[in-house]
């Protein structure tokens, strides 16, 4: 295949043959121009009056498929903005391949029209070579990933698509059996239970590039059907684990961008991650920690505040430096909404200005306000955005505004990139839904080996031996050691309080399996649409996904879900309510 896009200067004089679409035609002074675009980029090509395929040139439309024959040769006049932009090829033959109906968008990179409309029309969509761009990537990151794991050793494996249901985690996608009527299989959510199975049976190292299925609320950065690199090994630790996962990943932002990435990353503690940025996936490219100023204001008049600490509350701030000026009263309250949608009760703010001014200066007391300017360095010129009550709140809301005022203030540097590895999560986190602890991971995700023997008596207090790669704020990834112990499995099925019954019908055949001589062995699974979007430098996970689905689960294009016949359903033993 031609790559267009490399053609320059130094091609003049070649002869070319070139297959593709028809960009853009324009008539300038009697001669027809053509931008011929195929998958290698955009070309222009040159008919004149004289020439005998003048006629043909001028009836040609966008969108139609054409080949031509010619000679590169240099423009009289130039474009810049165009990779070939100093070259044009000109024509010794033209021939028209195929007719295209009108098309319901122009496709070029910086269109403007609806998603949904490139949804329903989304092989034209995928004509753009923005979003071609993005599949070049993500083959090379699936090239590069296989090239790693042959290399060390590892066995890629596939695993069925048609599983067992399974409770915990997010609902499952279900399908009917025929065979076995008002019987069901369910779709993956991963191949977790397969590839620790894999384990047992001796495998060793296995990975995959596995397609998983999740019937959850949808987000920029998350679909219904998603793909992981799934991985698995045995005899190893925690530290042997993470030291592939990122090696994987420094060997694709090498391979793919040609970005080193600085080995070890660095390891932060869930709680710290909590305690410091408010959420389990810190994004480090810019500053704006969270601090605690609850001690400063022990012995506070301020009744807001008194009585959160009274009910245990925390106070926490972040501060905005050079922002004083930025906000005026009209932002802040639009940032007073913003957390409110995290369910913090509102938001205090201070401008360190020649004097200090804001929501809670008259107040603070001096000694106060002291205390806080030595504590957080705030220099002239800066603002203190200021939360206070139930700790979850505050940090989850705190979390959610450093990142918004980032994007806001532009404080995010282009093409920057800030890796590091959460760890020690906890094992269990409440569910208000369920009314008891659920697995933070899954529930074959190992306890510290310090907190086994807290599994049923300490639930809040338990820890694991679990970590999520974190890049730029998205959970790229993340695994665990297993348990290999069929005593301490019991008891964690027991903690997330499975009855024997369902231990029974649920895992059974797991819970067997790893009477059998099952090694230690741990794993991970990498999000192949997030690390896409990573390197795509996108924050639309349907650009990186050739079908994807709506916010609400569908494919516009297919028009699917969708109904199915009567028969159908008669074969299947179903009814529709
Ligand atoms: P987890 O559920 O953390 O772990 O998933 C691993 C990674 O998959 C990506 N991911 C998603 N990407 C797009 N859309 C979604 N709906 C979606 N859900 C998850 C994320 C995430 O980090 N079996 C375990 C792994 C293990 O323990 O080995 C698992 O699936 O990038």
């Amino acid at each position: 295949m031609e790559k267009l896009k490399y053609y320059t200067k130094e091609n003049i004089g070649e002869k070319v043959s070139i297959n593709g679409w028809v960009s853009r035609v324009r008539n300038l002074g009697g001669l027809v121009f053509i931008d011929l675009r195929n998958r290698t980029g955009i070309m222009q090509v040159v008919v004149r009056p004289e020439n005998e395929y003048y006629d043909l040139a001028s009836s040609l439309k966008s969108e139609y498929v054409i080949h031509v024959e010619g000679t590169i040769v240099e423009r009289e006049s130039k474009n810049a903005n165009m990779a070939t932009g100093d070259i044009e090829v000109e024509t010794e033959k033209l021939e028209l391949i195929n007719k295209s109906k009108d098309i319901p968008f122009m496709i070029t990179n910086d269109t403007t029209a609806l998603e949904d409309t490139r949804l329903k029309y989304r092989y034209l969509d995928l004509r753009r070579e923005y979003l071609k761009e993005n599949f070049v990537i993500r083959n090379k990151i699936t090239f590069a990933t296989r090239k790693f794991f042959n290399e060390l050793d590892f066995l890629e494996v596939e695993t069925p698509v048609l599983c067992k249901s399974t409770p915990e985690g997010a609902r499952d996608y279900l399908v009917p059996s025929r065979v076995n009527k008002g019987k069901f299989y369910a779709l993956p959510q991963s191949p977790q239970i397969y590839k620790q199975l894999l384990m047992v049976s001796g495998f060793e190292r296995y990975f995959q590039i596995a397609k998983c299925f999740r019937d959850e609320d949808l987000r920029a950065d998350r679909q219904p059907e998603f793909t992981q690199i799934d991985v698995e090994m045995s005899f190893v630790d925690e530290e042997e684990v993470m030291k592939v996962g990122e090696q994987l990943v420094a060997r694709i932002f090498k391979e793919v961008k040609g970005i080193d990435i600085p080995l070890p990353l660095m390891k932060m503690k869930y709680d710290d991650a909590i305690n410091r940025y408010g959420s389990d996936k810190p994004d480090l490219r810019f500053g704006m920690e969270i601090e605690d100023i609850s001690s400063i204001f022990k012995n506070t008049e301020f009744s807001v505040f008194k009585t959160i600490l009274e009910e245990n509350g925390i106070i926490n701030a972040i501060v905005v430096k050079n922002a004083a000026e930025k906000y005026s009263r009209k932002d802040l309250d639009k940032l007073t909404d913003f957390v409110k949608t995290y369910k913090a009760p509102g938001l205090a703010y201070l401008k360190f200005q020649e004097e200090v001014s804001g929501s809670i200066a008259k107040v603070v007391k001096e000694e106060e306000l002291k205390e806080l300017k030595e504590n957080l360095k705030i220099e002239t010129g800066d603002l203190v955005l200021i939360i206070s009550g139930k700790k979850e709140i505050v940090k989850t809301s705190l979390g959610a505004l450093r990142c918004k005022i980032a994007r806001d203030l532009n404080l995010i540097k282009q093409g920057d990139y800030k890796l590091l590895w959460v760890v020690d999560f906890p094992s269990f986190e409440w569910s208000e839904e369920e009314n008891r602890y659920m697995a933070c991971h899954h529930p074959f995700t190992s306890p510290k080996d310090e907190d086994v023997d807290k599994l049923l008596t300490d639930k809040a207090h338990c820890y694991s031996k679990a970590y999520d790669i974190v890049i730029n704020g998205y959970e790229a990834g993340g695994g665990s050691i297993r348990i290999h112990d069929e005593k301490v499995q019991e008891t964690m099925f027991k903690a997330l309080e499975l009855t024997e019954k369902d231990i029974e019908e649920k895992f059974g055949f797991f819970v067997d399996a790893l009477k059998y001589g099952c090694p230690p062995h741990g794993g991970f699974a990498m999000g192949l649409d997030r690390l896409t979007m990573l390197l795509a430098e996108t924050e639309n996970i349907r650009d990186v996904i050739a079908f994807p689905k709506t916010a609400s689960a569908s494919d516009l294009m297919c028009d699917c879900p969708s109904s199915v016949d009567e028969k159908q359903l008669k074969e299947l033993g179903l009814k529709i309510n």
